[in-house]
């Protein structure tokens, strides 16, 4: 399985990291994970994740380019899709980012899960740092690592069910 996600400022890549090892402990599933930026080939792979910081609502540019280029081979094979963004408790901001539904729409994934982000202020650029202070976004790692976990569990059940001849089903 590819794993492969968009990070500005890491913290997607460390949830495409546990994703990773999620799927792959103990099991007979091999994931690698490749930032999306490596452009990996997802023709090798029999399953792909791919994910995405949100940043003003939307997708990074990276990975929503990776998502069009390869759509046909994204869309031919299992795939699951997530996004990493919001902060706090509840959810800021509480929309889920807007180039996703076309996303699914194009590339027909079983799965987009929203996971929580981090915002840490001394690795933000002087413009991120003026609009998470005038958006009074609340700062911190956020990140949930149980459900990180949890969601990897379910891709390989989701997987299991196919090898076992379940039918395809588009979860979401
Ligand atoms: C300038 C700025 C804008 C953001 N806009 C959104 C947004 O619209 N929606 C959202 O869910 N998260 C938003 N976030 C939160 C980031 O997605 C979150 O910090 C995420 O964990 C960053 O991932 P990265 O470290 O992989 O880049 C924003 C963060 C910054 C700094």
């Amino acid at each position: 399985m590819l794993v492969t996600a968009a990070s500005r400022h890491g913290s997607t890549g460390d949830i495409a990291v546990a994703l990773a090892q999620a799927i792959g402990i103990g099991r007979d599933v091999d994931a690698a994970v490749i930032p999306v930026g490596q452009r990996p080939d997802p023709n090798p792979f029999d399953a792909v994740v791919l994910g995405s910081a949100v940043y003003a609502g939307r997708w990074l540019e990276e990975a929503r380019d990776y998502a069009t280029a390869h759509a046909a081979a994204l869309r031919a094979r299992p795939l699951w899709l997530f996004s990493s963004g919001p902060i706090g408790a509840p959810p800021f901001p509480p929309d889920e980012p807007y180039d996703v539904a076309p996303l699914i729409q194009t590339l027909r994934p079983r799965g987009h899960a929203v996971f929580p982000g981090r915002l840490d202020k001394k690795l933000l650029s002087f413009g991120e740092r003026a609009m998470v202070t005038a958006m009074r976004a609340p700062l911190g790692d956020f990140r949930d690592w149980a459900a990180v976990a949890a969601w990897g569990q379910q891709i390989l059940d989701e997987l299991a069910g196919r090898r076992e001849g379940t039918a395809d089903r588009v979860d979401r």
